[in-house]
């Protein structure tokens, strides 16, 4: 029997799991072990310090609802969801628009709407019309790719955090037409807050951070044969256009809105106007959507 010190308890643990027959399920816990160790040792951990580690993912879970994922948020503000993200967007084998977070406030069962439809039927503020294509990556329009969208009021809540969620507002799904290009009327973006009522909240204070994200619009874009794009458009000029607290901006996605367009399908609007780049479909690939519908995250559990 060996002795377990705080260096030979990694190989004892890695030796226990060495006979996980998945190769990809024992590649992850192995390097979990290794670097879950290694930061251990790193910052001395006390028990005490573990036992309070213990009792906030324990709060995290319990915070956890059929329409709240506070797992989800704690992967957004720590920089995972957005790590991720960067390493599903490297593995595409053609030029694409960046991903960017899905967040925990996307639904499946958005309302099929024509092209030029408004999203907004609860809530007020400035109309602005969203247009551009979805292009492959040579810049030739995908037909009828779905293009589904969502974001907040001008209060910063998304429709599931107000009210019974059977009520939609400011989301829909789009068809391209047949040269990719589509457009819809929808608020012109705000920043919010993320959910601070939780213990991810109570993190983010005890950091001192400030809790925002930019104003921003969200996008997943699909068609047969192509990658899906999960992504969202930042307004310039936003003050937390550089600190966002999920790190969900890229410089790429970052758009204005112009107040004379006479190129925009509803000229009488402001527009924002975006070209959708999808790479072509891999053998290997994975989602990139990092979160999703919490229901159906719940439902399966
Ligand atoms: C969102 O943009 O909807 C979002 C993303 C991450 C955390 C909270 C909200
Ligand atoms: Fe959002």
């Amino acid at each position: 029997m060996r002795a377990i010190d705080e260096n030979t308890i990694t190989d004892a643990a890695l030796e226990q799991m060495s006979g996980t027959p998945n190769p990809r399920l024992k590649q992850i816990m192995a390097s979990l072990v290794r670097h879950l160790h290694d930061f251990t040792r790193e910052v001395d951990l006390t028990a005490e310090e573990w036992l309070e580690g213990i009792r906030f993912l324990t709060a995290v879970g319990q915070k956890c609802t059929a329409h709240r994922q506070e797992f989800i948020l704690l992967s957004d503000t720590l920089g995972l969801s957005a790590l991720i993200n960067a390493l599903h967007d490297k593995r595409a084998t053609e030029a694409a628009t960046k991903s960017s977070l899905l967040g925990p406030f996307y639904r499946q069962d958005a309302p099929m709407m024509k092209l030029g439809d408004s999203i907004i039927s609860h809530s007020k503020g400035t109309e602005v019309v969203f247009y551009g294509r979805v292009v492959d990556a040579a810049g030739r329009g995908i037909p009828n790719a779905l293009v589904q969208v969502w974001e907040p009021d001008e209060t910063g809540n998304y429709d599931l955090q107000k009210h019974d969620p059977s009520i939609m507002d400011l989301r829909g799904c789009f068809r391209a037409d047949s040269e990719g290009k589509y457009y819809f009327r929808g608020l012109c973006p705000l920043g919010y807050m993320i959910p601070m009522d939780g213990p991810v909240g109570d993190m983010i204070r005890a950091q001192k951070r400030h809790g925002y994200r930019p104003a921003h619009i969200h996008f997943v874009i699909g068609a047969p044969g192509y990658r899906e794009l999960v992504t969202a458009l930042y307004v310039a000029g936003d003050d937390h256009i550089d600190s966002d607290t999920v790190f969900g901006v890229n410089e790429s996605l970052i758009i204005s809105v112009n107040k004379n367009d006479s190129s925009s399908p509803l000229p009488k609007l402001p527009s924002i106007r975006y070209d959708f780049q999808l790479a072509k479909a891999a053998k290997q690939d994975t989602s990139g959507r990092v979160g999703a519908d919490p229901s159906q995250i719940t439902a399966k559990a």
